[in-house]
């Protein structure tokens, strides 16, 4: 195919991602850690981080590395992810400000919009007379934007230890470092913030004023958060919990009083630029995954304001954000950029390749004699019987999605009119902690009939909203213990497949939702490729298989 090709790299020590844009249109774009096989696209030190991610794009696109002219990232791209692209010219542009375009290239160009980005820590700022070993790291950035100009208003900054060379492992006044901090102290991967984010839901904040001790919400950008990680407030909440004998209840309640500080920062953050002059207001960094949060924060916003929250806002976006930017730098235009021809609006959450047939045949061979295959089953209305039987549906549906949520492409689906439902598919399907909850999808139509408010409704399962008491009857299984429930709204739109699914299942049961999870074992990403997918519904012992058009039954040993 002739034309520019540009290849966007996302992450920083982990979340890496490829994706290539050709001339103004993203071809397609996938997270290292879905080719890889292993969470948050981890590398060991003799990997090439993004290889995988990048061959994934090249083949999908079926070009290669030489037809590239120029390879995009932020300033955070480790050297030895320029490996696979060793000698293509590169522009490498500040991470916050990769993270402002990666949300900002979801509005119409003309938008006014204002963009707050949070995250673990980002660029490196130079500052005038520092002494080493200590660098300023940015930690909140916020920024005004409006057709090709995205402005910083103003930034709170970290300061971090360089241990390494030019390393800083970890700064101050960072909050996604705090959320990291107290996930990892509750027994969790510093990563697995989500579990934090799920355990609090069975807590009650009575930490907080614990926590306060060693944090400051402030009242300007430049220090609208002020936390020492380095101040002994690991220890503390250590003896914290061993006062508590580490019980699930007391580990709740920290998790619940570190989601207090983190919802009352995020607030306090749009605070600061709630009298400016816009319409949209974006959110994009690691933080921005935080769904709690982002409920409190869209029950706050004026009704002529809308939030919208880029599904990609770990660093997996970041070179997405760079692919933005520098065809903004082409043409000091703004950019229009798009997925296979539709808007990013919404079509950004899947840009994965899809898989031709010889490839979903490929992967039914490799298993034949343990599956059984029903074509008859595949349509929306077989397959809604199936859910409403009780029985739950590996779901492999086209593009594979970017970021932490399945939003019916790789899922897997259930009826949620049972609590027990969440039993099996925690306990027995995932093997995961029993206290996560599960989401629900729903048919956009219905949203207000089951959840509140209608500010909570979003696309990308990145809002918490509240189950109504119809939804609480109707849909106990994908209701958490706090009444609350991450909603992905469906339409004909962003999934015909799905809504079609949803309106049988409405049809025939009267409950328009669906029980959504990510299709993966515990500990492993979510599912790829079709072969990925077999692979996985065998081993987890889910009851049948939609592949793309194809419906399969475990069969015999
Ligand atoms: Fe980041």
């Amino acid at each position: 195919m002739a034309g520019d090709w540009v290849l966007g790299l996302g992450g920083s020590s982990h979340d890496f991602s490829a994706a290539l844009l050709h001339d103004t249109d993203i071809k397609v774009a996938v997270e290292q850690e879905r080719v890889s096989r292993r969470k948050h696209g981890t590398a060991e030190w003799f990997e090439d981080p993004v290889r995988a991610s990048v061959d994934y794009c090249l083949d999908a696109a079926g070009i290669t590395r030489g037809d590239i002219s120029r390879v995009v990232s932020s300033d955070l791209l480790p050297h030895r992810a320029r490996r696979a692209c060793a000698g293509i010219p590169t522009t490498l542009y500040p991470h916050h400000l990769c993270h402002a375009a990666s949300v900002y290239m979801m509005v119409p160009p003309d938008t006014r919009a204002a963009i707050i980005v949070v995250d673990g820590m980002g660029s490196v700022i130079e500052r005038p007379g520092a002494e080493a070993p200590a660098v300023d790291r940015e930690t909140f950035s916020f920024y005004l934007a409006h057709e090709s100009r995205i402005e910083l208003l103003g930034a709170t900054r970290g300061e971090g230890l360089i241990e390494h060379v030019h390393l800083a492992n970890g700064c101050t006044n960072s909050l996604g470092l705090l959320y990291e901090l107290v996930t990892s102290l509750l027994g969790f991967h510093v990563l697995d913030v989500g579990k934090t984010m799920g355990l609090a839901g069975w807590g009650r904040p009575r930490f907080v004023e614990e926590l306060r001790r060693f944090t400051r919400i402030g009242q300007e950008f430049d220090c609208v958060f002020d936390f020492d990680p380095f101040s002994g407030v690991d220890r503390a909440l250590s003896s914290l919990l061993d006062r508590g004998r580490r019980s699930f209840q007391v580990r709740a309640d920290l998790a619940a009083s570190v989601q207090q500080v983190f919802t009352d920062t995020l607030l306090r953050c749009y605070d600061l630029v709630s009298r400016l002059d816009f319409d949209v207001l974006c959110l994009a960094g690691g933080c921005a995954l935080n769904t709690v949060a982002n409920g409190a924060l869209a029950c706050q916003l004026p009704g002529d304001r809308r939030l919208v929250i880029a599904p990609h806002s770990s660093d997996a976006g970041v070179g997405l954000g760079a692919l933005w930017l520098h065809s903004r730098d082409l043409t000091s235009a703004p950019p229009r950029l798009a997925l296979n021809g539709r808007s990013l609006s919404w079509s950004i959450a899947r840009p994965g390749r899809c898989y031709d047939a010889a490839a979903v045949q490929a992967a039914i061979a490799a298993h034949y004699p343990r599956l059984a295959r029903d074509s008859s089953m595949a349509s929306p209305a077989a397959l809604a019987r199936f859910i409403a039987d009780g029985r739950v549906l590996g779901f492999f549906n086209g593009a594979s999605e970017i970021g932490p949520r399945a939003l019916g492409g790789r899922s897997i689906l259930a009826d949620p009119r049972s609590s027990a439902i969440r039993e099996r598919v925690n306990r027995q399907l995932k093997l995961r902690e029993p206290f996560r909850p599960l989401a629900p999808m729903v048919l956009d139509e219905h949203f207000e009939e089951y959840f509140t408010p209608a500010a909570a409704m979003n696309q990308f399962m990145l809002t918490v909203a509240q189950a109504t008491e119809r939804c609480r009857q109707a849909a106990p299984g994908v209701v958490h213990v706090d009444g609350s429930a991450r909603v992905q709204v469906v339409d004909d739109e962003t999934d015909p497949l799905v809504a079609a699914l949803l309106r049988e299942f409405r049809d025939l049961t009267g409950v328009p939702i669906l029980l959504n999870t990510s299709f993966n074992r515990r500990g492993e990403p979510i599912v790829e490729s079709p072969a990925d997918a077999v692979d996985a519904f065998l081993d987890m012992g889910l009851d049948g298989l939609y592949l793309d058009g194809e419906f399969l039954l475990p069969a015999g040993p």
